[in-house]
């Protein structure tokens, strides 16, 4: 690798968002991440969310010294990088509750407040192996965290809820990523939109589907993760979705969207 090669230059950096809460981001971090780490496919989740779900998720106590915020503060100079041991090369930078403080902090540090993550990432140590994919779990608002992820990332995925109001809420977040290729990181992909939690039940949430399919066309993924209470479950057991239920339709459906992604080489 020449000295001009940035470290990560060939790394995936992406940013799951949605300003709505609940729509399933940090489910779809916690089991894609996995499941691409067992396709070894090194990957790094680094929890942005105050509520610290992927980190617990994973059975990891947010309490790491220094914090995340610490860290994007520049107070210290590398995160902690925790490995999660069931699954080689799956590692995670947890997040921390003091990260409330972002939204005000951020902005009185001396560097530009909206790339403290892409700094981060971009002084993690170089690995003889690099991650090969990089996972930014966003809050539910399109605040001081999400725009560093906006910054610093390659792509955005964007998890939506199969309900009524799906598509508003779709148009929405499709104007920030606008605004964030314009202004910000004009080098950010749409990785794709990813419905979840559809009640196969109902003709709702096929009506759902449709729609933005016909909207969004080809950049919805092919796969479609159903509403399955084993998803619900495995984060209070520390586990991904699949080594709680393997036989699991929430299982099943998201090693079909890491062959989805694997197949298509994204
Ligand atoms: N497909 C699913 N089926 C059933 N429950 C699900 C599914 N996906 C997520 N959940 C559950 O719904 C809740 C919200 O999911 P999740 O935490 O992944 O959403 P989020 O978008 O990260 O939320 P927030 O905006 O608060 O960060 C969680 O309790 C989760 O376990
Ligand atoms: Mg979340």
């Amino acid at each position: 690798m020449s000295e001009e090669t940035p470290e990560h230059s060939q790394t995936r950096i992406i940013a799951v968002a949605n300003q709505k809460g609940g729509v399933g981001k940090t489910t779809t971090v916690i089991n894609l991440g996995a499941n691409l780490a067992t396709s070894e496919k090194r990957t790094l989740v680094i929890d942005l969310d105050p509520q610290c779900n992927a980190s617990s998720g994973l059975g990891f106590e947010p309490t790491e010294e220094p914090t995340l915020l610490e860290v994007l503060l520049e107070e210290a100079d590398q995160p902690t990088i925790l490995s999660f041991e069931t699954i080689p090369g799956l590692d995670v930078i947890t997040g921390s509750p003091d990260l409330v403080g972002a939204e005000k902090l951020l902005p009185q540090a001396g560097s530009d407040p909206l790339q403290a993550v892409n700094r981060m990432i971009q002084k993690l140590p170089n690995q003889e192996n690099p991650y090969e994919y990089i996972f930014l779990d966003c809050p539910p608002s399109l605040g001081m965290l999400t725009l560093n992820a906006f910054s610093a990332a390659t792509h955005l995925m964007i998890p939506v809820q199969a309900e009524y109001f799906a598509l508003e809420g779709l148009t929405s977040i499709m104007e920030s990523l606008q605004v964030a290729q314009a202004r910000m990181n004009e080098d950010l992909n749409l990785y794709g939109i990813l419905i979840t939690m559809m009640d196969l039940r109902t003709n709702l949430s096929r009506q759902v589907e449709a729609e933005i399919r016909n909207h969004y066309g080809n950049k919805v993924f092919r796969t479609t993760i159903p509403r399955n209470v084993r998803l619900s479950e495995a984060p209070s057991h520390a586990l991904p979705v699949t080594l709680y239920d393997f036989w699991s339709s929430g299982a099943k459906a998201y090693m079909e969207l890491t062959k989805e992604i694997l197949r298509n080489g994204s």
